[in-house]
Formats: structure tokens, C-alpha cells, sequence
């Protein structure tokens, strides 16, 4: 037998035998009713998330069909294979553990499986980043599809999307504005589609980059779940699988310096998600390509914020497709694009963004670049001895009263504590305090919940207190608001500075600086550093053992040191 070595032919089983491994495949293919002329056709690999635990991805079954629909109109076999979903609210201790497990299935299973070239199906927060890392190290053609966001509900005559609609009744609740039966109302009115959240949360956010990155079909990333065009996106994404058949154009070379660059410029004129911040760094980090949070400033200082979406402004997802998405807010910013970046349909970004236009833009959702929502980024990094290589802030998200600020720390020792004293009326806390969480960083037990939205203590919210600076090592979601400092570096369970702040210690923030400062002296941060008790023991086994071993820093993207290209 002399075969092409394409489709089902690649990467053959090991029997020793070529040939007769060739012949037992195809026999075990023709179980599942494939015609010997499907079988010699080159391979499309879908990298399927459908989960009954990920509500965002309801509608992928519709979407599979899509995509197989264009495969095959363009010539090639589609087969989905099942990998890791991660759904965002359904995730122990939290999603972000598991990211690193998702890309590892999908780099091995990409490069295990026969395919020439790979669709990838994701959406919910962390699905997209994982995807992305994996099919950067399998280094196989590659498009990716994303869920698309959902449609908002309303609530007496308001209309409601998740999830900053969620925290912003929470927090009405919390304070005794509303009741428990109005907060059961709002609880079955907030995600009422299919999709990712309706906001600019994290799953947005990626979606946005992945599109400035070249990863998915241009004017795709801001389609709702359920519009027919989502469909018709998945159709063509099929149909462009099956060009990029046998394509040097691999995603470890359309992510590259310069589109990591268009990526940030967007983050931050979208006023996007920090999570970004984290994922970003893993995926560039998967191609070699470092991230800088100086650089990050740099961008910031030179990048207004245009979008005008939840958590940041007033509209939805849906909002800023009708608005032009995309393709308007990246024509916008052209002049500080890399236009020449390579997008996965073989045209640069410059060439993409020339055609791709019907001139209508609603610049109540996008603005132009002369009046911009901010003149800066919403993103800006601090750094300073309580954070010495980085902390995170969204300061389109923030109250700008509080930027130059100094306060007395009321310290959170973890997650257990803060869920413990927030609302007790004994604490002692007043509004111009700074609330400091440690513990909940990558390296914690707890790794890195969104848990960095500390809730205003009871005693301070039902005062009408609606935002106080919050200083961790943990996330916050994407779809949050309020002046958080977060991803502090190195995190307080490996031994960061922020693990020895105490109760009554003064911190100073200074947002024009670039600054957060611990103002203890260093004899005294020694001393504490000697007196603290040992790390906790890794756990025993399992991925909890691999992820306690190698997790890395949110300056690293809390990536695997394994998974580093060497
Ligand atoms: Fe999936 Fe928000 S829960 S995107």
C-alpha cells in the first residue's frame, strides 16, 4: 500500500507495521459509516466544548453543524473530538486552575489525533485562552470560533446582561435597597440565551482579541450567540479550515510580537477584562514572545478607551455588534495597529480593515478618536515594594477620587477570613481605609479566584459606601467594577511582600505614579518575612501536585514552567 500522508494517515498508531496500522484505522473509521472516498479526504479536527456544565456553550451543536457544513462544502472530512469546557460558575475553586489542564488536552489531543488542520470551539473565560495556548505549542493550521455573547433581558422595564448586572443588584441587596423576592427575580433574568456573557467581561474581552490577534474570522468576535450570522460564521470558519490545509500560516506565526501589540492596543481601548492582562502573557508566553507590564503602561498612556460597554460604559455585546464591532473600532485605532501583522485568512490586518466596512458606526457605542470615552487606556500596571513585579489596575472601572490615596490597611489573611469578618459590625474599618486580601494569588490553595471585588463591608454599603480601593493577589472578573488593585506580584503565598502587610500598616497608591507602596520600613518587613510560618505542603497528588508544582506568576500568566517552549 503507498498512501498520502494526509487525513486519517497522519500520526499513525504505533504497531510496528505502518501499512497494516493505515488498514486498521481505516477499518475502525469504516465502523462510524465513513465511504472509503470520505476517508482518503484531508481531516478537519473541531475541538468541541459542549458541556452540560457550560451553560455559554448551549448552542454549540447548532454551531458543530455549521462548521461541518463548511468543511465539507470545501472538500474536507470535519470530525469533532471532544476536549476539557471549562464553565466559568461551575468550576472548583475556580476556573483559572483548570486553563493550563485545558491547553495541555488540547495541544496533545491537536498533535495525537489525525488532522491537518484544526477548528477550535470555545467561548466561556477561560475556554479561549486555553485553546489558544494549546493550538500556539501543537503548532497545526488553525481558526478559531467563538460562542458569541448572549442577548440581555430585562427587569421591569431595565435592561439586564451578566454579569454586571448581577454584582449591581447584589450590591443593592447587600445594602437593603431590594428584597429577597426582587433578587430571585433578577436571578432568572440575567442570562436568559445561549453565549458568553453580554457584557466586556472576560469572555468578551478574549473574543475582541482573538479577532486582533488574527485568530478568528475578521467582524466575527461580537456576533450574538444566536444570530443567524453566528452560524454563517461557523460556516465559513469550516469552509477557511479547509484552505488553510497544508498553510504555513500556524498560530505560533500569526501570534507574534506585533499582533500581541494590536492585542493590547484593543484590550485597552475596549476597556477590557484584566484577566486579558494574565492571558495574554500565557498565550504570547506559548510563542516566545514576552509580555511587559512597563510596556503595558506605555500602551495605556497612548490608547483611549472607545467602547462604551458594561463594566466600563452603558452598552452590551450586542450593542457594539450592531455598532460595527471589530472592524470599526480597529479602524479607529489604525494608525497605532502593526497593520502588517498576518491574520489567519492570509491578508494582513492593514488589508483586512480596508475592505471590511459598511461605513456605519454608532458612536454612541464607538466613539471617534476625538472624543474619546478617556484619553487613556482603561488598564494600567503599579508597581512599587508591595507589588515589585506588577499589580493590575482597570482604572476605566475605578473611581478616580481614589487614585491618589493614602489609607490604613484592614487586612484579610484569605478568602476563609474575608467571608468570616466583612460584615461584622465589629470590624473596624471606615470608608477611606484600603482593604487588603492575601492568600488568593496563583500559588494560594485557593488559585487565584475572582475573589480580588472584595464586597464593601455591610456596615460601610447600607452607609451608601459604593467603593473603596481593594488591594490582592487574586482576579476579579471581567465584568466588575470598582478601584481594585489586583494579580499583586509575587502573590503573598510564595512569599510576596503582600503576605506581610498587618492590620493599621499605612499604604499609599498613587495611580499618576504608577505606584503602591507599603509604608513599613524594610528592617521591619525582614523581621516579619523571618517570623512567618513555613509554605503549606504541596498537595500528594494528581493535577493539584502538577499544579502546585509548576504554576508561575501572573507576570508569567500563570502558565506551567513545563509548558514554556525551551
Ligand atoms: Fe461563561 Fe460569563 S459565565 S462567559
Amino acid at each position: 500500500m503507498s498512501e498520502r500522508i494526509t487525513g486519517i494517515g497522519h500520526g499513525l498508531t504505533n504497531y510496528g507495521d505502518p501499512d497494516f496500522s493505515l488498514y486498521l484505522r481505516r477499518s475502525f473509521a469504516k465502523s462510524m459509516g465513513y465511504s472509503r472516498a470520505m476517508l482518503e479526504k484531508p481531516v478537519v479536527g473541531i475541538a468541541y466544548t459542549q458541556s452540560g456544565f457550560n451553560n455559554c456553550h448551549r448552542h454549540f451543536p447548532e454551531l458543530l453543524d455549521a462548521v461541518k457544513r463548511g468543511v465539507l462544502a470545501a472538500g474536507a472530512l470535519p470530525m469533532e473530538f471532544p476536549t476539557i469546557s471549562l464553565g466559568e460558575v461551575f468550576l472548583s475553586p475556580t476556573s483559572l486552575k483548570f486553563r493550563n489542564l485545558m491547553s495541555i488536552d488540547t495541544e496533545e489531543m491537536v498533535r495525537a489525533q489525525p488532522m491537518d488542520a484544526v477548528v477550535l470551539m470555545g467561548g466561556c473565560d477561560k475556554t479561549v485562552p486555553a485553546q489558544l495556548m494549546g493550538a500556539v505549542s501543537a503548532g497545526r493550521p488553525t481558526v478559531m470560533l467563538v460562542a458569541g455573547p448572549m442577548m440581555t433581558g430585562r427587569h421591569r422595564g431595565e435592561r439586564l446582561g451578566a454579569c454586571t448586572d448581577c454584582r449591581r443588584f447584589w450590591a443593592q441587596y447587600r445594602a437593603g435597597k431590594i428584597d429577597d423576592k426582587e433578587i430571585s427575580e433578577v436571578e432568572g433574568k440575567l442570562a436568559t440565551t445561549a453565549g458568553t456573557c453580554a457584557v466586556m467581561g472576560t469572555a468578551s474581552t478574549m473574543a475582541c482579541l482573538a479577532e486582533a490577534l488574527g485568530m478568528i474570522l475578521p467582524g466575527t468576535a461580537a456576533i450574538p450567540a444566536v444570530h443567524a450570522d453566528r452560524l454563517r460564521a461557523a460556516e465559513a470558519t469550516g469552509a477557511l479550515a479547509v484552505k488553510l490545509i497544508g498553510s504555513k500560516l500556524t498560530p505560533d506565526r500569526i501570534i507574534n510580537s506585533k499582533s500581541m501589540e494590536n492585542a493590547l492596543r484593543v484590550l485597552l481601548a475596549i476597556g477590557g477584562s484584566t484577566n486579558a492582562i494574565i492571558h495574554l502573557t500565557a498565550i504570547a508566553g506559548r510563542a516566545g514572545v514576552p509580555v511587559s507590564l512597563k510596556r503595558l503602561n506605555e500602551l495605556s498612556d497612548t490608547t483611549p478607551v472607545l467602547v462604551n460597554l458594561k463594566p466600563v460604559g452603558n452598552g452590551y455585546m450586542e450593542d457594539f455588534f450592531a455598532a460595527g464591532g471589530m472592524g470599526a473600532l480597529m479602524r479607529e485605532l489604525k494608525d497605532l495597529l502593526h497593520l502588517d501583522a498576518m491574520t489567519v485568512t492570509g491578508e494582513t490586518l492593514g488589508k483586512r480593515l480596508e475592505h471590511d466596512s459598511d461605513g456605519w458606526i454608532d458612536r454612541t457605542i464607538i466613539a471617534e478618536r476625538k472624543t474619546p470615552l478617556e484619553p487613556q487606556g482603561g488598564l494600567v500596571a503599579l508597581f512599587g515594594n508591595l507589588a515589585p513585579q506588577g499589580a493590575i489596575l482597570k482604572r476605566s472601572a475605578a473611581d478616580a477620587n481614589l487614585f491618589e490615596l493614602e489609607g490604613r490597611a484592614v487586612v484579610f489573611s484569605s478568602l476563609a477570613d474575608l467571608a468570616a469578618r466583612i460584615d461584622d459590625p465589629k470590624l473596624d474599618v471606615e470608608a477611606n481605609d484600603i482593604l487588603v486580601l492575601q492568600n488568593a494569588g496563583p500559588h494560594s490553595e485557593s488559585a487565584m479566584p475572582e475573589a480580588g471585588y472584595l464586597p464593601i463591608p455591610k456596615k460601610l454599603a447600607t452607609k451608601g459606601v459604593k467603593d473603596m480601593v481593594r488591594v490582592s493577589d487574586a482576579r476579579m472578573s471581567g465584568t466588575a467594577f470598582g478601584t481594585i488593585i489586583l494579580h499583586v506580584t509575587p502573590d503573598s503565598a510564595s512569599g510576596g511582600p503582600l503576605g506581610l502587610v498587618r492590620n493599621g500598616d499605612r499604604i499609599r497608591l498613587s495611580v499618576k505614579e504608577r505606584r503602591i507602596s507599603l509604608l513599613v520600613d524594610d528592617a521591619e518587613l525582614k523581621r516579619r518575612a523571618a517570623a512567618a510560618k513555613p509554605a503549606i505542603e504541596p498537595p500528594s497528588r494528581g493535577y493539584a501536585r502538577l499544579y502546585a508544582q509548576e504554576i508561575l506568576g501572573a507576570d508569567q500568566g500563570c502558565d506551567f514552567g513545563f509548558l514554556k517552549p525551551r
